[in-house]
């Protein structure tokens, strides 16, 4: 329902929008929402904004007409009416009435999400993002980078870390939340709208701390379902590949898991259906056989302070194989 407030609102985000500020939309942006809880976010900025502006003006004002006149002797009333009045009261008023709204949005965006759906597990790295689901039916998998949701549901995110303190932010889907060594924290993802979305590292957290960010891709129940199918299952590209001996015999597995495959290193992010992703190296490069291949050559340019080493030492047709091979993790 269109209430009063959220019309007034939207005028007000029109109004922004109309001021140049037409950029503030897209899959990154929190006032373009694309979830519940970044809506009534979005729609207690707005508000913030508003009486800021009103209090900025109103205050600005007097300190005009204070400076324009002088106030006569017979004027005290009046110019005690101003200074409590515009001074202590009207801010006051403003001022409480903002906070009880943001207040009123804390009991809505602290929901937590459905027990029956996916439950997500994410934690932060230096630096990318170890993503684990378990489904209602009891199957868990692991990927990295990435998170699928089905619209219109309330999905649970825990939130880890497993270095130092990162902080998880979809700003088009909710608010950010900080992960913290050594506790657990948890939040709830509420996607009204299917599309592509973009996440990024919202705390410092260390030498490529702009270079983790991630996708959320928000889906239809069924899309989603076979994807979660398709992310449960083992690899599919083929064990005795010349890319996979390669893999092996190189040592990737000490640090990959690849299901399916002796591969079950727990270091680094699970590349089971790495070729399925939307980008490599936490949306540092696209996904195809090129960007694997530069992602062996120069991972270390790409991220720097990453732990895996580039692999310039291999000869070029042999990172091109290893590429083409993890390209076909489908
Ligand atoms: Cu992780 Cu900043």
């Amino acid at each position: 329902m269109l209430t009063p407030l959220k019309a007034t609102a939207r005028l007000a985000s029109g109004a922004l929008a109309a001021g140049g500020l037409a950029g503030c939309a897209g899959p990154q942006s929190a006032l373009d929402p694309a979830g519940r809880d970044a809506a009534q976010i979005a729609d207690l900025f707005i508000w913030m904004v508003v009486g800021a502006a009103v209090v900025w003006l109103v205050v600005i004002g007097l300190a005009i007409y204070a400076t324009l006149h002088r106030a006569a002797d017979g004027d005290r009333k009046r110019v005690r009416l101003f200074i409590i009045g515009g001074g202590a009261l009207f801010p006051t008023v403003v001022l409480t009435g903002l906070l009880m709204y943001g207040l009123s949005l804390l009991p809505d965006l602290l929901t937590d999400g459905s027990a029956d759906g996916p439950q997500i597990e994410v934690v932060g790295e230096q630096w990318w993002w170890r993503v684990r689901y378990q489904l209602p039916d009891g199957r868990r998998f692991e990927l990295a980078n990435e998170l699928w949701l089905p619209v219109g549901e309330r999905v649970p995110v825990t939130l880890l870390t497993a270095d130092v303190i990162h902080a998880f932010w979809v700003p088009a889907l909710a608010g950010k939340i900080d992960m913290v060594p050594g506790r657990i924290n948890k939040m709830a993802l509420h996607p009204t709208r299917t599309g592509l979305f973009r996440g990024a590292c919202a705390e410092y957290c260390g030498l490529s701390h702009a270079r983790m960010a991630f996708h959320a891709r928000v889906v239809e129940r069924a899309e989603f379902e076979a994807w979660a199918d398709l992310q449960a299952a083992p690899a599919r590209a083929p064990v005795d590949a010349p890319g996979a001996q390669l893999f092996m015999s190189l040592g990737c597995g000490a640090c990959h898991t690849v299901r399916g495959t002796e591969a079950r290193g727990m270091v680094g992010p699970d590349l089971t259906h790495v070729g399925s992703r939307v980008s490599l190296g936490a949306a540092v490069l696209p996904n195809d056989v090129e960007a694997f291949r530069r992602w062996l050559e120069e991972l270390d340019r790409l991220k720097p302070g990453v732990h895996m080493p580039a692999f310039r030492m291999l000869p070029e047709h042999e990172r091109l194989t290893l590429a083409q091979w993890l390209e076909g993790l489908q």
